[in-house]
């Protein structure tokens, strides 16, 4: 914290190395380290900076994936940090605690500097009870779970849609020591393209207590939790003194053709409880209701149609703003992939909550605020957003699939607030 009381962080993006135990040493990219980056953390209403320092020798950016801020802070492609540059970023959190997560946004090569290891996850506090009453103690019974399939061959880590095995927090085949009868986990698919199905490998069920935006309004039992890239989910696990037992990917039941060839079940985190754990408070029954957005206060409808590599038609392009908005309205955005394979899709500035799944009410784990949305093949969802606080003429935030190579193919519009 600075003298006027801004919290100031600092990333370095730069190359390293890592050997990973896998093929030996491998050439990565990473924010402050080798491989991801630091977690970042504030509170809402807190003033944030962060000096974001470019020392790779291509162009990059860094878009704080979920944040509620100004389209010129938001690290877009619209925000290029050029090689030896320094960007600055600065903003007021103004939003629920919830786990976002930050990574680079180059136009066509966010799929490449993501791959190479640039992301880190960017916790929100708040003075919510509820965040008191969750396993809070970062590292000891909160822990970030940052979960990317990986093809690492050659001393590189080759640019796929999907690999073969899995890293966590950048760590291959990782175990954490429990001490506690319960433990919060913060799950981030930070992966190019692959969708997973978290659960226990026993089935036993688990919590889900929030997701993208912050909690829910109350904690939902469940054994699996669908998670598409970008997604985030925080699940609260029960845990046995002295045992093992692993959080697991479940082959994800998505309908359409597959592009995820070879492995499609991983042990993703081996939890091993001590022989005593400490006792964790109880999960409260009930959060509190969450602030709804009316439909009928909504101004505008819009249809976004996924095909191919675009939406309605066309490719992202910089110059084109293809939806205006104006502030402090509501809107409902039916999203509808017609394609054969999966898409999602991701809005900037705002976090949604989803009226409705292929005409149907959203289940419990898509009952939050959202800010990304996995779409199976041929389905849609009726999505509701209120675009408050921040207006800019001149620069767009982007709306696009999160399937990382779509993004960079074309899949990504813009829109500004007004
Ligand atoms: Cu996670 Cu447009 O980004
Ligand atoms: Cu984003
Ligand atoms: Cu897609």
């Amino acid at each position: 914290v600075d003298g006027d009381g801004q919290r100031v962080f600092t990333l370095h993006a730069q190359p390293g190395q890592r050997d990973f135990g896998i093929d030996g040493t491998t050439r990565t990219f990473g924010f402050n380290g080798d491989y991801l980056g630091p977690t970042l953390r504030a509170r809402r209403g807190e003033r944030v900076r962060v000096d974001v320092v470019n020392n790779l020798d291509e162009d990059t950016s860094v878009h704080w994936h979920g944040m509620h801020l100004p389209a010129r802070m938001d690290g877009g492609p619209h925000q290029p940090v050029r090689p030896g540059a320094t960007w600055s970023p600065t903003w007021t959190v103004n939003q629920p605690a919830a786990t976002l997560w930050y990574h680079p946004h180059p136009h066509g090569r966010t799929r490449e500097q993501v791959n190479q290891g640039l992301a880190g996850m960017f916790i929100l506090d708040d003075d919510d009870p509820t965040q008191r009453a969750l396993p809070h103690d970062y590292g000891v019974d909160d822990i970030p779970v940052i979960v990317q399939d990986k093809d690492i061959h050659g001393g590189r880590i080759r640019n796929q849609k999907t690999g073969n095995l899995l890293l966590v927090n950048g760590t291959y085949a990782p175990y954490l020591t429990v001490v506690t009868d319960r433990v919060r986990l913060r799950l981030l698919n930070a992966s190019v393209s692959r969708v997973y199905a978290f659960g226990l490998a026993d089935q036993r069920p688990v919590h889900l207590v929030a997701t993208d935006g912050g909690r829910l309004a109350a904690p939902v039992p469940l054994s699996r939790i669908r998670l598409s890239p970008g997604e985030r989910a925080e699940i609260v696990v029960p845990v046995h003194a002295g045992e093992r037992v692993a959080l697991r990917s479940f082959p994800p039941e998505l309908g359409g053709k597959s592009f995820e060839t070879g492995r499609d079940q991983f042990d993703v985190l081996d939890l091993r409880a001590a022989a005593t754990l400490r006792r964790s408070a109880n999960l409260p029954a009930d959060f509190g209701e969450l602030p709804r957005l009316d439909p009928a206060t909504a101004v505008t409808t819009r249809d976004f149609r996924l095909t191919g590599t675009n939406i309605n038609g066309d490719e992202m392009d910089m110059d084109r703003i293809d939806a205006v908005t104006t502030l402090g309205t509501t809107e409902i955005w039916t999203v509808r992939n017609t394609d054969g394979q999966r898409h999602n899709f991701h809005v900037h500035d705002v976090q949604f909550r989803v009226l409705s799944i292929d005409g149907a009410a959203p289940p419990a784990e898509l009952s939050g605020w959202k800010d990304t949305v996995f779409l199976p093949p041929k389905s849609a969802a009726r999505l509701i957003m209120k675009f408050a606080d921040y207006a800019d003429p001149e620069l767009p935030y982007m709306y696009h699939c999160h399937l990382l190579m779509h993004e960079d193919d074309g899949m990504m519009g813009q829109f500004v607030v007004v």
